[in-house]
């Protein structure tokens, strides 16, 4: 029987790579390049499966509608699938899968990451250093905020928060709250100490620092407008590794320039890759170039993980990630 034709948008991890060609008839793109639409129109006709990722052209009904498509299944590589139109898919029968809790720790350090940056105004003595103008030790050089203690507010308590819950609670004493509309189990939260808030709102007003893990897209576009940044604390920080619709960005630059907030710490922009102009000369915020998920022990899983799901539908089982 021959083997299933998979594409994969971008290039993957080698480890990852040499499996789909052990398992599938696998086209590679071996220059790495953003596929065009009419690319992704021609991959529905072409292949029984495609492994999209974030940063393509979002699958929509425009590319899954082809005449004579073949496409039987779209296998993200990546935890959250808002790069699929995911009500178009189920239209037309195509099973979507993702790649969850392979990458959940090392997104939980990159959120730990920025917060502690920005926190300590990490960046920003780092940049001192390189500029050849640090003038050397002193009493009231570069004060910034302590971590330990604080309070930490997630909208948004699923697994890469929780793994955020576990580093900043055991790891620095951290006091947590959350609104979730689907909250953990008792267990979890009684874990965490951690106090279960009813509304977002709640959770702006009391936190330190207000951690994002919602989903993007629909109603989560813009949902750290500027009346609730204007909710949190003075001193607050915000840290976004969910993705970057979720925050107004204009609104946000805003809050931060007129010291509505503390400062920001991004791994997630609302139009990757650019970024608001006006973020990149604000030594209160934080940025990195989206790599929540970015280390090759994460790379390669999510690319097996993917793998997985598209060996388990060819096998005719169900896919063990299956999203639509
Ligand atoms: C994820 O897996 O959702 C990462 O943000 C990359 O898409």
């Amino acid at each position: 029987m021959s083997k299933p034709k998979v594409l994969l948008t971008r290039q993957w991890p080698e480890a990852a790579e040499a499996r789909a060609k052990e398992l599938f008839d696998v086209q590679l793109n071996e220059d790495d390049h953003k596929m065009s639409v009419e690319e992704l129109q021609d991959a529905m006709k072409t292949y029984d499966a495609v492994c999209p990722t974030v940063s393509d052209f979002q699958i929509t009904s425009e590319i899954l509608d082809v005449e004579d498509r073949k496409c039987k299944v779209l296998c993200n590589f990546g935890v959250g699938f808002n790069n699929i139109d995911t009500d178009a898919a189920k239209a037309v029968g195509v099973v979507v899968t993702n790649t969850p809790d392979v990458l959940t720790d090392c997104t939980a350090d990159i959120a730990m990451t920025l917060l502690l940056m920005v926190a300590r105004r990490a960046g920003e003595g780092e940049r001192l250093i390189r500029e050849k103008k640090w003038s050397g030790w002193r009493p009231m050089h570069m004060l910034s905020t302590k971590v330990t203690g604080k309070k930490l507010g997630f909208i948004g308590f699923g697994r890469v928060a929780q793994a955020v819950a576990q580093k900043a609670h055991f790891g620095f004493g951290m006091e947590l709250s959350f609104y979730d509309p689907y909250p953990p189990s008792d267990d979890v939260i009684k874990k965490f100490s951690a106090t279960k808030l009813e509304s977002i709102e709640d959770v702006l007003k009391s936190a330190d620092f207000v951690t994002l893990h919602c989903p993007g897209g629909g109603s989560n576009t813009n949902l750290m407008n500027a009346e609730r940044l204007g909710m949190m604390k003075k001193s607050a920080f915000l840290i976004n590794t969910a993705r970057g619709d979720v925050v107004d960005e204009p609104a946000l630059v805003q809050a931060i320039r007129d010291g509505v907030i503390a400062g920001a710490g991004l791994d997630v922009f609302a139009k990757e890759p650019s970024v608001t102009e006006d973020l990149l000369s604000m030594d209160n915020v934080v940025m990195f170039p989206h790599l929540g998920s970015a280390t090759t022990e994460t790379r390669v899983a999510m690319g097996m993980c993917s793998l997985d799901n598209v060996k388990a539908f060819f096998d005719g089982e169900e896919p063990p990630n299956r999203v639509a």
